[in-house]
C-alpha cells in the first residue's frame, strides 16, 4: 500500500478524498467527494467501504459539509448538519461506523454556531481517523500473540488497511507480522459476490508481500479438514453487548465450519464497531442489496436465467459462542462477552 491512502481529507478542506476501490485491482484512482450527494454514492456503491473506513469517510464529509453550510446562528447551523449527518446513516445501515462518526460530529457542533463549530468539528474529524489508526495498531499487535510464524490463516472480505486506515483490523496482524518477520499463509476467500477477498484483501497482501492463495468461498471448509487452516481472522461491521458479529455475508459459514473442525476463529473488532445499544444480533439491522450483484455486475453477460429472483443480504451474524475471541484495542475478550466486553469498556 505504498504511498496510497484509502480516505483523507483533501488540502483545501473543500472535500473527502477517497481511493475507488470498484476499480481495483486493475486500476488505482482516487475521487474527490465535495457533497453529501457524492459521498453518499461512494459509500452506498462500496467505493469506500469497510466499517471503519466508511466512519472515517463520514466524519471528514461532516466536516466538509459544516463548512459549505452558509447558516451561522446556531440552531438553524445545527439543523443542517444533523439532516446532512442522517442522510449519511441512511447509505448503509449495518456497519455502526457510519453512525458512531456522525454521532460524535454532532455530539462537537451541538450548542455552538458554525464559527465556532468549525475548528472543533476539523478536530474531531481527525480526531476519529488518528484513533483508528492507533487502534488498528493495538489490535494488530495483540493479534500477534495469537498465531505462530508459519500458521495458514483464513480470512474472508476485506478487512485490511482499505477497510480502514493503515493496518486494517482482520488483516492487521498479517500485515505487521510480515513487517516484523513473520511468515504467515493466507488463504483469503474470494468472497462473493462483490470479490472483496479477490479484488482487495489479494491485492492487498500481494502488494505486501504476504503469501496469499485465492479460495473460492466453499473450499474454505475442504482446507479446514486438510488441516491447512490454524486460525480465522475476519472484521466486523457491528458487534453486539453479547458478542453476535454482523460481518460480511459468508463469515457465519466460516464460523460454523471451524468450530467444527476446531480451528479458533477470531473477530478484530476496533471499539468503533461495538454496539452497546444492540443486546444480540437480534437488534442488528442486515443491509439487503440488489440481485443484479450476484447476476450481473462482474460478468459480461448474466449468469442467471432473466427474471431470476434473487436474494443478496450484505452481512451475516455470527453467534457469539462461535467465536473463540474478539480482539479489540484495550485487549482480548473471550465468552461470554456480555460480561468481558463490559469489563473492559464499561469497567464492570
Ligand atoms: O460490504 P463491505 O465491503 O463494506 O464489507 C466489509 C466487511 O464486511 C468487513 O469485514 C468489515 O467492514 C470490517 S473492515 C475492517
Amino acid at each position: 500500500m505504498d504511498k496510497m491512502f484509502t480516505v483523507r481529507l483533501s488540502s483545501d478542506e473543500n472535500a473527502v478524498e477517497i481511493l475507488d476501490q470498484t476499480l481495483l485491482p486493475n486500476r488505482v484512482e482516487y475521487l474527490r467527494l465535495e457533497t453529501p450527494e457524492e459521498l453518499f454514492e461512494a459509500i452506498h456503491s462500496l467505493r469506500v467501504r469497510g466499517a471503519p473506513a466508511i466512519g472515517v469517510a463520514a466524519g471528514f464529509g461532516m466536516y466538509v459539509a459544516a463548512r459549505s453550510i452558509c447558516f451561522d446562528e446556531r440552531e438553524r447551523f445545527f439543523g443542517a448538519l444533523e439532516e446532512t449527518g442522517n442522510y449519511l446513516i441512511s447509505s448503509r445501515p449495518t456497519a455502526v461506523n457510519l453512525s458512531y462518526a456522525v454521532k460524535r460530529m454532532l455530539d462537537r457542533a451541538m450548542g455552538f454556531g458554525r464559527a465556532e463549530a468549525l475548528p472543533l468539528l476539523k478536530a474531531e474529524c481527525n480526531a476519529i481517523y488518528n484513533e483508528d489508526r492507533a487502534m488498528c495498531r493495538a489490535i494488530s499487535e495483540l493479534g500477534l500473540t495469537l498465531v505462530k510464524d508459519g500458521d495458514g490463516i483464513l480470512t474472508h472480505c476485506n478487512a485490511g488497511a482499505l477497510a480502514a486506515t493503515e493496518y486494517g483490523t482482520g488483516l492487521g496482524t498479517l500485515l505487521l507480522g510480515k513487517e516484523l518477520g513473520y511468515n504467515f499463509h493466507v488463504y483469503s476467500d474470494e468472497t462473493r459476490p462483490l470479490l472483496q477477498g479477490a479484488r482487495l484483501t489479494a491485492f492487498e497482501l500481494l502488494s505486501a508481500g504476504i503469501d496469499v492463495t485465492l479460495i473460492c468461498d466453499s473450499a474454505a471448509s475442504l482446507l479446514m479438514k486438510q488441516g491447512k487452516i490454524n486460525a480465522v481472522f475476519v472484521g466486523c461491521d457491528r458487534v453486539a453487548a453479547n458478542g453476535d458479529t454482523a460481518n460480511k455475508i459468508g463469515t457465519r459459514s466460516a464460523a460454523v465450519n471451524a468450530r467444527y473442525c476446531d480451528i479458533p476463529f477470531y473477530v478484530f473488532c476496533p471499539s468503533s464497531t461495538i454496539d452497546f445499544s444492540c443486546k444480540s444480533g437480534a437488534d442488528i439491522v442486515i443491509e439487503e442489496r440488489d440481485g443484479s450483484e450476484i447476476t450481473s455486475l462482474f460478468y459480461e453477460k448474466s449468469v442467471a436465467p432473466e427474471g431470476v429472483k434473487c436474494c443478496n443480504p450484505a452481512f451475516d451474524v455470527t453467534e457469539a459462542e462461535l467465536i473463540t475471541a474478539i480482539v479489540t484495542e484495550k485487549g482480548i475478550c473471550r465468552y461470554p462477552y456480555t460480561e468481558s466486553l463490559s469489563a473492559l469498556f464499561k469497567g464492570g
